[in-house]
């Protein structure tokens, strides 16, 4: 199968009450290991690549590793999507270069302002065959180059949404419900303590994701920043020489009840690059005379899998879908 858009996708999950993982790509082994699990669950799945991305693996080498995953799994439904776009030229680049999916996020930019650059965005993409996600509101943390400080952040204003959307034409919108970027969601002050000492996050808001639904109905809506951060991993990142103090994540169940919802895509980053760095810890403590990168990058490529097959089934309900 070559690779698709998002609109199959997202109109089957909104139907059938899950959601997309859509997971950020850097190098061969995530490639390998998110196609690998979707692939043996059947879950159709995006891979999204970021600016920072590009910098790093170059646009080139990321298209041929996903196309070379699409070789290796021909029936998995895979969409390629540029991750935070922050200009015109950088979502054009994307869709010359063959991704099916772009995100133009002008989210911290006025409404008219974020108007303006998304519609110029979707007029190219779409006529493309390409498809578009905007943003409305902002998530505190780290969006690529573009750092919410905390307190800074905003929820989407669901009175917005409906002009917003009529007046760009995107394809889905990524809103701000209470979910943020990186490993460190929210500081402890945010957050109470169960009976055994342990750090709860201020929930969801529900409430917003509802009332833009009703404003949007059968509107695909995106969940940026929903990492878990599985606290088995930040115990092992820091039993075997790391240091994440207080690293916390959205719990599990409440993006599950978001998948169930409208919205069809959830991204996930962070709990990948903490498995793999967690993996990567215990291998090389365990195995200090090792130097061969093949070595340590093994049991990380399968941690990327088990943690891409833990979303599938426990968050998105995205298994068994093609
Ligand atoms: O939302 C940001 C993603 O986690 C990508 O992060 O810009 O460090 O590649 P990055
Ligand atoms: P996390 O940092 O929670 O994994 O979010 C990733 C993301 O939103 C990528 O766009
Ligand atoms: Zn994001």
């Amino acid at each position: 199968m070559a690779l698709v858009t998002t609109k199959e996708m997202f109109a089957k999950a909104y139907d059938g009450g899950y959601a997309i993982g859509a997971f950020n790509v850097n190098n061969m082994e995530i490639v390998q290991g998110i196609t690998e699990a979707a692939s043996e669950l059947r879950s159709p799945v995006i891979l999204q690549v970021s600016k920072g991305a590009r910098a790093y693996a170059n646009h080139t080498y990321l298209v041929k590793l996903v196309e070379a995953a699409i070789t290796e799994n021909p029936d998995l439904p895979v969409a390629l999507h540029l991750d935070h776009g922050d200009s015109f030229e950088l979502c054009k680049s994307c869709i010359d270069g063959g991704f099916t999916s772009v995100m133009i996020d002008m989210s911290s930019k006025p409404f008219e302002e974020n108007i303006e650059v998304t519609r110029q965005v979707v007029e190219y993409a779409h006529a493309h065959g390409v498809v578009v996600e905007a943003e409305l509101g902002t998530l505190e943390g780290v969006e690529d180059e573009v750092v919410v400080e905390a307190g800074q952040a905003s929820y989407t204003r669901p009175e917005e949404v409906e002009e917003f959307v009529s007046r760009t034409g995107c394809d889905s919108l990524a809103i701000a419900i209470g979910t943020s970027h990186g490993a460190y969601k929210f500081r402890p002050e945010q957050c109470t303590r169960n009976e055994d000492g342990i750090l709860v996050p201020p929930p969801l808001r529900f409430d917003v994701l509802e009332e833009v639904t009703k404003r949007l109905p059968g509107f695909p809506i995106v969940l940026h920043g929903s990492s878990s951060v599985p606290q088995e991993f930040v115990e092992m990142v820091n039993a075997y020489g790391g240091n994440m103090p207080n690293a916390i994540g959205i719990p599990e169940d409440q993006l599950r009840q978001a998948a169930k919802s409208a919205v069809c895509k959830i991204n996930i980053d962070s709990d990948i690059r903490l498995a793999m760095t967690a993996n990567i810890r215990k291998y090389l403590a365990e195995h200090p005379d090792h130097f061969d990168p093949r070595q340590y990058l093994k049991p990380a490529r399968q941690a990327v899998k088990d943690m891409v097959a833990r979303k599938i089934v426990n968050v998105l309900g995205s298994d068994g879908k093609f």
